[in-house]
């Protein structure tokens, strides 16, 4: 049967006094209507409608193509956002599931329940909650059996005792849905509810039924600042908890933060205060953290990461760096590598076993296998104008304090002296002394 959703994201959110729309808001980095997106790929081939007004093109600008987009303007209620697919969706039939895009923390089994209730004309969620949080109430008659959704604002003391809240996902009945939604009345707000279809439908003795969550978290919207933070962690969790379960260690969960972009291996051990994010790959048995920040990079097995930032870059198996390294974009840390504190390397190809322990900089180079880079090492990569390479041999031995002066090429066993400045090529098995450095045969 076709199936189609509907997204609902063009109110303003006033709340969030924000020049960002509410939807665009980042859930451990990602927009939060991005959650129910990726539910909506889940349940459906069709591409998931979202109905825009506030902020559209900033939002189209961050979503792109994978929904189809409806304006609503102005924005007269949750029912007349519906309406406005209308036109787009009528002819394809089926069922249409509708919900808000800022409830991030809706699960695809809670879409699935409803889905599943094909034989009714609608089909919701609620959940019971001590705390009504402003929420539509659950009316029943005294059969059981549902008779309307009560908003807020129009309860009477009575009905605001309801502890049966709606959460905000709802299976239509296609046919039911375009025919009723035109014929809806304003509320007292001077608002279309989308919610009154509820009495609409049991007023003509159409099956309605409500399908209940225990899982409270599921029905945070997010209105405000505490709300983003709320669900934030309560997303953090369940991420979080995925991967403990797939056989990560993490000594802090509370202070781990994985995006869902990132792909951990069993045996990886999180330590605390870490940032996992972007499209980043940690292998097995690398430990990570604490005080840690790794973006979109791979990085292999057994491996330590200490204290350090960590940026588009690749590190293979076995390779240790920190406390205070820093790879950017660009960097390649063969297996073996060892970076000790206030190591930076951008651009650059460290080859096996390489060794650099103390405060170096390491720019658009090559650096052969084994060779060991002393403290202080520069690669002078910058001559104000463009950027230039450095090509490091294998088993060179780099002294202290040397300043590399690019484009420049050291051969395979070649050495520096303490202090020197190098900015003529140093042939395999010379050595390069002073400022500017001689070369010297061994
Ligand atoms: C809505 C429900 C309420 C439910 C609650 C759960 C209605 C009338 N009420 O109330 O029963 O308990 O959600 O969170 O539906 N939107 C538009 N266009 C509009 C108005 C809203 O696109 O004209 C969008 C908003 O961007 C938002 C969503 O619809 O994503 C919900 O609107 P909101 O005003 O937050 O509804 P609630 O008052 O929370
Ligand atoms: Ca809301």
């Amino acid at each position: 049967m076709n199936l189609s959703v509907i997204l609902l994201a063009a109110g303003q959110g006033t709340r969030m006094k924000s020049s960002l729309p509410k939807v665009l808001h980042r859930i451990c980095g990602q927009p939060m209507a991005q959650y129910a997106l990726n539910t909506a790929r889940h349940i459906t081939d069709q591409k998931p409608v979202l109905v825009i007004g506030h902020g559209s093109e900033q939002v189209r600008e961050v979503l792109g193509d994978q929904c189809d987009y409806v304006i609503q303007s102005p924005q007269l209620g949750t029912g007349h956002a519906v309406l406005q697919a209308r036109d787009l969706l009528r002819a394809r039939g089926g069922r249409v599931l509708v919900c808000y895009a800022d409830m991030p923390l809706l699960t695809l089994d809670s879409f699935q329940r409803l889905i599943a209730q094909r034989d009714n004309t609608l089909a919701m969620l609620t959940v019971i909650a001590h705390d009504p949080r402003g929420f539509g109430r659950i009316a029943r008659q005294p059969n059981g059996d549902v008779q309307a959704i009560v908003e807020d604002a129009q309860a009477t003391p009575e009905q605001k005792m309801i502890r049966e809240l709606n959460v905000g996902v709802y299976s239509f009945d296609a046919e039911f849905l375009w025919n009723e939604l035109p014929k809806l009345p304003l509320s007292p707000k001077g608002e279309y509810y989308l919610t009154d279809l509820v009495a609409v439908a049991a007023s003509q003795h159409k099956r309605v039924v409500a399908i209940t969550t225990d899982d409270l978290d599921e029905a945070i919207g997010i209105n405000t600042r505490v709300h983003l933070a709320e669900c934030e962690t309560v997303m953090r969790k369940r991420i979080n908890r995925r991967w403990m379960e797939a056989g990560v260690t993490m000594i802090d969960p509370a202070t781990t933060l994985i995006e869902p972009s990132a792909v951990l291996s069993a045996d990886a051990v999180i330590l605390p205060n870490t940032q996992i994010v972007g499209r980043t790959v940690i292998g097995g048995g690398t430990v990570i953290g604490p005080n840690t920040y790794i973006a979109d990079s791979k990085i292999g097995s057994h491996c330590k990461i200490f204290s350090s930032v960590v940026e588009e870059a690749t590190m293979e198996d076995h390779v240790e760096i920190g406390p205070y390294a820093h790879l950017r974009k660009g960097a390649h840390l063969a297996n073996g590598v060892h970076l000790g504190n206030f190591g930076e390397v951008k651009n650059s190809y460290l080859g096996p076993d390489v060794k650099m322990g103390h405060f170096s900089y390491i720019g658009d180079a090559k650096i052969g296998a084994n060779t060991n880079i002393g403290a202080g090492t520069i690669t002078c990569n910058y001559d104000g104008e463009k950027k230039n390479e450095t090509i490091v041999g294998d088993d060179v031995f780099i002294g202290s304090d040397t300043m590399l002066v690019a484009p420049i090429t050291l051969g395979n066993r070649s050495r520096t002296g303490a202090g020197s400045v190098v900015t003529k090529n140093v042939p395999d098995d010379s050595l390069a002394v002073g400022v500017p450095a001689r070369i010297r045969k061994k």
